[in-house]
């Protein structure tokens, strides 16, 4: 609960002339995030509560799918990616640092070494296989060209999980395991995210998949079967216990590429089924095999008492970008409308008139009923005019609106609009409770 009164929500009436893509635009318009410089940014109260809603759907599926939360640092020595040998291979992406006494030090853009290190330090046999390790944490990577607000950004949240096996199935039982969760999770997010092959860049590896949410904002051009559109997975469906290769098959028979893999001739798909559109990458599974493990010395007993190193892959979410990435997903020309899942609140009540006292006992009732009953409510106690409050709320995206004006609260009545359809009705308070709490 809050009151737009005490709230720091600093919305702002003009466009904003750097923001190149509409998430941009409305994230900065709706005061969701401040720029610090390129690519980085602050993250104000209604953006980081959103963000923070985000994680934690990441973070419940991860713990589902058997993931166990752990938390790196930001800053990792740079001995580790001499290891591994990616100390030299990384380039210009990465920021190093020296510390006061002249080590050399790294801000992570990603965290393999890291946590092949905690790995190897603790695990020596193959009983306590399979294993997957994952943090949300901050990252950083020098970008040749930040652009798009916190979609491109250079210091940005990922959820990155990491898996542990003895051998190669049981890599691959790893993989798909964070591929369902991956759908899973995307979908809690309100999203439809298609998994297209992808190539394994820096990571390197055997077998990887990005997960792309379709938007014409997108930075890779992509292709994809008609039938993609709406398809979703019955979580009900999912046991991580069994195999999911059946699940797995289900969602890579159905073509889908982006441009760098995508064949015209090869693709088997009639050109009027084909969407070629644009799209946003949101998550990327690797497996990788013992690119790490072998290096860095990530060793166990396997059941004959051999050492070999362990097979590996890594998993990564975007949770930053996603708040940007579901903007583009679901917004109008009014602002945002907020999936219910991630809506910073469910409710906003709209007092247009603080000080009538008819208008006030309304709205202070309700705010207090709607709390009570276990909604989320933000009370726009302000004193801005009607005009400007109704179009802060539209552009700020809450699922559900109840509007006070002194003529309708005279009859004893509300207006209640929801944001996605735009309807409205005028309803007494009791049937505004009904509606949005349910009987
Ligand atoms: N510069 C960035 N800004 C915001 N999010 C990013 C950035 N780079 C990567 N991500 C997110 O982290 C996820 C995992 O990153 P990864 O696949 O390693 O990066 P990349 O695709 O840039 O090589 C990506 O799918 C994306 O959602
Ligand atoms: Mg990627």
């Amino acid at each position: 609960m809050m009151r737009l009164s005490q709230y720091f929500l600093p919305v702002m009436k003009e466009t904003p002339k750097e923001a190149q893509i509409v998430s941009h635009r409305l994230m900065l318009r709706a005061g969701m995030i401040q720029q610090s410089s390129a690519g980085i940014y602050s993250w104000l109260p209604l953006g980081l509560k959103v963000m923070n809603k985000i994680g934690q759907i990441v973070r419940e599926e991860q713990n589902r799918a058997g993931a166990n939360e752990i938390l790196m640092p930001t800053i990792q020595p740079a001995e580790l990616w001499q290891e591994s040998g990616r100390y030299d291979d990384y380039g210009l992406e990465m920021l190093r640092i020296s510390d006061r006494h002249e080590r050399d030090m790294l801000y992570g853009p990603t965290n393999e070494e890291q946590v092949t290190d905690i790995f190897r330090s603790h695990v020596k046999s193959y009983r306590a296989l399979p294993l997957n390790l994952y943090h949300i944490q901050w990252k950083f990577r020098d970008e040749v060209r930040p652009r798009f607000g916190i979609m491109r950004g250079r210091e940005f949240l990922m959820k990155d999980a990491y898996s542990f096996a003895i051998d190669a199935e049981q890599a691959r039982s790893e993989y798909n395991k964070m591929f369902v969760s991956y759908l899973l999770t995307f979908q809690r997010l309100g999203l439809t995210a298609i998994p297209m092959e992808a190539d394994t860049g820096p990571i390197g590896g055997d077998m990887s998949h990005e997960f792309i949410i379709l938007a014409e904002t997108g930075e890779s051009e992509v292709f994809c079967h008609k039938d993609w559109i709406g398809r979703s997975l019955d979580a009900g469906e999912v046991d991580y216990s069994r195999d999911l290769q059946p699940i797995v098959d289900r969602f890579t028979n159905l073509y889908a590429a982006t441009d760098d893999k995508h064949d015209p001739d090869a693709c088997g798909v009639a050109p009027q089924d084909m969407i070629t559109t644009r799209g946003i990458e949101v998550g990327h599974i690797f497996y990788f095999g013992s690119k790490y493990s072998e290096p860095m010395g990530a060793s166990v007993a396997d059941a004959s008492g051999n050492l070999v190193p362990v097979h590996m892959g890594s998993y990564g979410i975007g949770v930053s970008r996603l708040v940007g990435g579901i903007i583009e997903a679901s917004h109008d020309d009014k602002g945002i409308i907020w999936p219910e899942p991630v809506a910073p609140f469910d409710v906003v009540v709209v007092n247009l008139k603080p000080g009538d006292a008819t208008c006030d006992a309304i709205a202070e009732d309700l705010y207090q009923r709607l709390t009570t009953a276990g909604k989320d409510v933000l009370l726009d106690d302000s004193d801005d005019r009607p005009g400007a409050k109704m179009a802060a709320a539209d552009l700020i995206g809450i699922p559900q609106q109840i509007i006070i004006g002194p003529r309708i609260a005279a009859e004893g009545m509300v207006e209640w609009k929801q944001r996605r359809s735009g309807e409205t009705s005028n309803i007494s308070p009791d049937a505004a409770m009904n509606a949005l709490v349910g009987g």
